[in-house]
Formats: structure tokens, C-alpha cells, sequence
């Protein structure tokens, strides 16, 4: 059985007086049902893993260098992000992918830092707009998994996150058969390609989660929990989203 993942991503957002926000959340649920990831700007993660003392939330980057260290200004390596407490790190987010032109390559190539420095990557991928409207989702999705995802993945080290481009921050998501076909078919290719390993990777949704459609999408075979943009900023948004998750175990 794969354990379900209720995933933050504050991306370019949040300071120390956002803190509060992860007592809050702790408070809520002092002995979650389903894992529990946040991730906050890099300098925010050793403070979060300070204030969450012994509860099980995981913190995580939100991506990192190839490298381990070096001269790199402006980068964070994936030993660099493990020194500070985190345990994942979030690998080809699409504003990522977007922004700096990241290819399946150097997600890959990201992926297997995280590894080597004990952290789960957290592999982003998904479909645009025009993508989507040209009826190309399942291969671009079967090529980001195929590029993305190194050989060394196992289903403890890594979790992937179907996240379609154009729900990202929108306020749209796919149908509910849009998600299952995508997850039926993400589930296959790492199936086909890792066996046993790849049954047992967690998949997320991700793209526009909030308490009021949750419950719909997880109630989708084979999406193992949601990666939350927006509505993990506050545990008052990010709250209700893990309690559906939970209500699914
Ligand atoms: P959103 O972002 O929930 O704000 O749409 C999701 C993500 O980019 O991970």
C-alpha cells in the first residue's frame, strides 16, 4: 500500500512570520494518517524543522543543484538543503522548467543529487495548454517520465507530481477522467519501467488543489495525495485538503 502525501509548495513566498502557519498546521494534526510535506524558500527550512520539533511533517526544497558544492552562486545543493534538516526536494517544478529552461536532462540530472544526498526528489511533470488541446498529454507525459525520472529511482526515493500546466495557479483543473486516465497512465509507465518499485511510488496531482475540490480528486485511483501551491500557504486552506486526504486512508 502506498502511504498518501499531502505535499506545500510556498514557491516565492513566505518569512519567518509565516511560521506561525506550520504551528498551526502541527497543532491540527498532531498524529497525521498521511505524510506530510512542506516546502518553504531555503530560508525558511532549518527554521521550520526547528519549530516542528518531533512532529513528522517533512520539509523539503523546492530544487536544487546538480552539484553537491562549488561555484555556483545563487544555487542550493541537495546536501546543502539535507544539512538543513529537509528530506525531499522538489525536482522540474514547471516554473522551473519555464523559468530557466530546465530540460527532462537536467531533472534527471537533479533527481540523482537529491539521491546521492539522501533526499526523495519529488519529480515534477505535465502537459501545457496547447499541449493538452493538440491531444499530446500522454506523450509528453510518457517523455517527462522517461527523461525525468533516473534509473536509480525506487518507490522510497522518489514521488512524482502530475501537475498540467495551465492548472497551475488558475483555478481550472482537469475533468476527474482527465486525472484518472493521466494517473492510470503515469502508473503504467513506472510499472513498465521499475516493477514493484514503480507500483509503489506515490503520484500526486497538482495544479489548483483547494478544500473545496479535494475530496473529488482524491477519490481517484491512483493519485496518492496532491502537490498544493496556493492553498498550502495557510493551514487554514492546507488543513481541510489533508483532512479529505485522510478520509480516503
Ligand atoms: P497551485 O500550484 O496549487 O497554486 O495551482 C501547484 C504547484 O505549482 O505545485
Amino acid at each position: 500500500m502506498r502511504r498518501k502525501l499531502a505535499a506545500g509548495n510556498w514557491k516565492m513566498n513566505g518569512t519567518a512570520d509565516d511560521l506561525a502557519q506550520i504551528e498551526a498546521l502541527t497543532a491540527a494534526f498532531a498524529a497525521p494518517s498521511v505524510d506530510l510535506l512542506i516546502c518553504p524558500p531555503a530560508t525558511l527550512i532549518a527554521q521550520m524543522v526547528w519549530k516542528k520539533g518531533a512532529h513528522p511533517l517533512a520539509i523539503g526544497g523546492q530544487d536544487c543543484h546538480t552539484a553537491a558544492k562549488g561555484a555556483h552562486t545563487g544555487d542550493i545543493s541537495a546536501p546543502i538543503l539535507a544539512a538543513a534538516g529537509a528530506t525531499a526536494v522538489l525536482v522540474g517544478h514547471s516554473e522551473r522548467r519555464t523559468d530557466h529552461q530546465e530540460t527532462d536532462a537536467l531533472v534527471s540530472a537533479k533527481a540523482t543529487a537529491a539521491y546521492d544526498a539522501g533526499l526523495t526528489a519529488v519529480i515534477c511533470i505535465g502537459e501545457t495548454l496547447a499541449e493538452r488541446e493538440a491531444g499530446t498529454t500522454l506523450d509528453v507525459v510518457r517523455s517527462q517520465l522517461a527523461g525525468s525520472i533516473p534509473d536509480a529511482a525506487t518507490a522510497a526515493n522518489t514521488v512524482i507530481a502530475y501537475e498540467p500546466v495551465w492548472a497551475i495557479g488558475t483555478g481550472k483543473i482537469p475533468t476527474i477522467e482527465q486525472i484518472a486516465e493521466v494517473h492510470g497512465f503515469i502508473r503504467s509507465e513506472l510499472t513498465a519501467r521499475f516493477a514493484a518499485e514503480g507500483e509503489g511510488m506515490r503520484v500526486l496531482y497538482g495544479g489548483s488543489v483547494k478544500p473545496s475540490n479535494a475530496a473529488d480528486i482524491f477519490a481517484v485511483a491512483d493519485v496518492d495525495g496532491a502537490l498544493v501551491g496556493g492553498a498550502s500557504l495557510k493551514a487554514d486552506d492546507f488543513g481541510p485538503i489533508i483532512t479529505a486526504l485522510e478520509a480516503t486512508v
